[in-house]
């Protein structure tokens, strides 16, 4: 008994921060891309995005970051940006010069060269904030910088370890990554969370149909469930046999509709015949707990459905005309 209480607080206490994680789910994420064609021609470009939706872009044609939406700046001043953007400029620079000093050094590297960079944060409520910082080489994970330090990654080629050697002796770069990481970004991003919340948090229902496609399988049938036009991202689109998921059931990829919301389309192949009892049901947080659900059967014979009840109630409503007309003809008969 005594323990209850305590019990009560930490469930309490881990429910709560769920429901605080799921509504401030939004990672920020740049992304560096340098292609070096040869050891005269390359490129670096930026992009950055929280959660879903595409904050900034940095062109190699370009010395200055774009804000990609009116509340990228967030709620950095004018000065905060110039600053940033300068640290970025430099960075382009050296980055590319190491590259290119590192091809001429290390005789097992040659053009071209593709290296990717995934940086950036993710706030909690309160003040805490998680970060990270990973570099691929030629399409393969080689360090991420963890703490204060970079870290070689396990599947790293040998020469990997004296790169990581001389990164590791240049304090100012990883004062200014550890900066970079722990403070301007949860910052920058608390910053776009408050600016952009009317776009980041709009709840857009779903509308959805159903249609029929062409099955690989001889002799069966696709059956298509389309859900459009939701906001946000994440939602629950599942063929079902009454209360049974069908597990066959294939999920395209979330495609992006040109006014921000979202497009998904979701089949199941059946034998030809074997459709009955068949609905695509669908989840979403715009639709406050309720379910939509479509059924194949409906779609299907919907119209016939109806004609088949107007002429039921129809044959009713004649019958029973008959039936009195014959009663009233008898008893005029009885009279007469
Ligand atoms: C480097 O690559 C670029 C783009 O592929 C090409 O136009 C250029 O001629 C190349 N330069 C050398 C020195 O190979
Ligand atoms: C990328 O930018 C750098 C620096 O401005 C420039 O020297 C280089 O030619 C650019 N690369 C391409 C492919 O345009
Ligand atoms: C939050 O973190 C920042 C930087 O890490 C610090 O300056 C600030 O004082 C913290 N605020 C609170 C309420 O703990």
């Amino acid at each position: 008994m005594r323990y209850l209480p305590c019990l009560l607080l930490w469930v309490f206490a881990r429910v709560w921060g769920q429901s605080e994680a799921q509504r401030e789910n939004f990672p920020f994420r740049c992304l560096q891309i340098s292609s070096f064609a040869n050891s005269s021609c390359s490129r670096t470009d930026g992009l950055a995005w929280l959660g879903d939706v595409q904050t900034h872009r940095w062109s190699n044609d370009s010395d200055t970051i774009s804000f990609v939406k009116p509340w990228s700046r967030g709620k950095f001043s004018h000065q905060q940006w110039e600053k940033l953007q300068r640290v970025f400029q430099v960075y382009r620079t050296s980055f590319t010069r190491d590259i290119q000093e590192l091809v001429k050094m290390v005789s097992v590297i040659h053009y071209p060269i593709e290296v990717q960079l995934s940086a950036g944060c993710e706030v909690y409520s309160g003040n805490a904030s998680e970060n990270f910082f990973h570099v691929a080489f030629q399409g393969e994970c080689v360090l991420s910088f963890q703490g204060t330090s970079f870290q070689k990654a396990p599947e790293a080629p040998p020469w990997m370890e004296s790169v990581i050697k001389v990164l590791n002796g240049d304090q100012g770069t990883r004062e200014t990554i550890q900066q970079l990481l722990s403070d301007t970004c949860p910052q920058l991003v608390r910053g776009l969370l408050e600016a952009g919340k009317p776009e980041l948090e709009k709840q857009e229902k779903p509308g959805a149909w159903l249609s029929k496609g062409v099955s690989p399988k001889p002799g069966h049938e696709q059956l298509q469930c389309h859900v459009s036009g939701f906001h946000p991202k994440p939602v629950w689109v599942m063929w079902m046999k009454g209360e049974l998921e069908q597990k066959r059931t294939q999920r395209g990829d979330i495609l992006p509709n040109a006014d921000g919301t979202w497009y998904l389309r979701a089949t199941l192949d059946v034998e030809a015949g074997e459709e009955a009892g068949l609905a695509c049901w669908v989840k979403h947080s715009s639709l406050g707990g309720q379910v939509m659900i479509l059924d194949w059967g409906g779609r299907q014979s919907s119209v016939g459905v109806i004609s088949g009840v107007v002429a039921v109630i129809v044959v009713i409503i004649l019958s029973c005309l008959v039936f009195c007309y014959v009663r009233k003809r008898r008893s005029y008969q009885d009279i007469l």
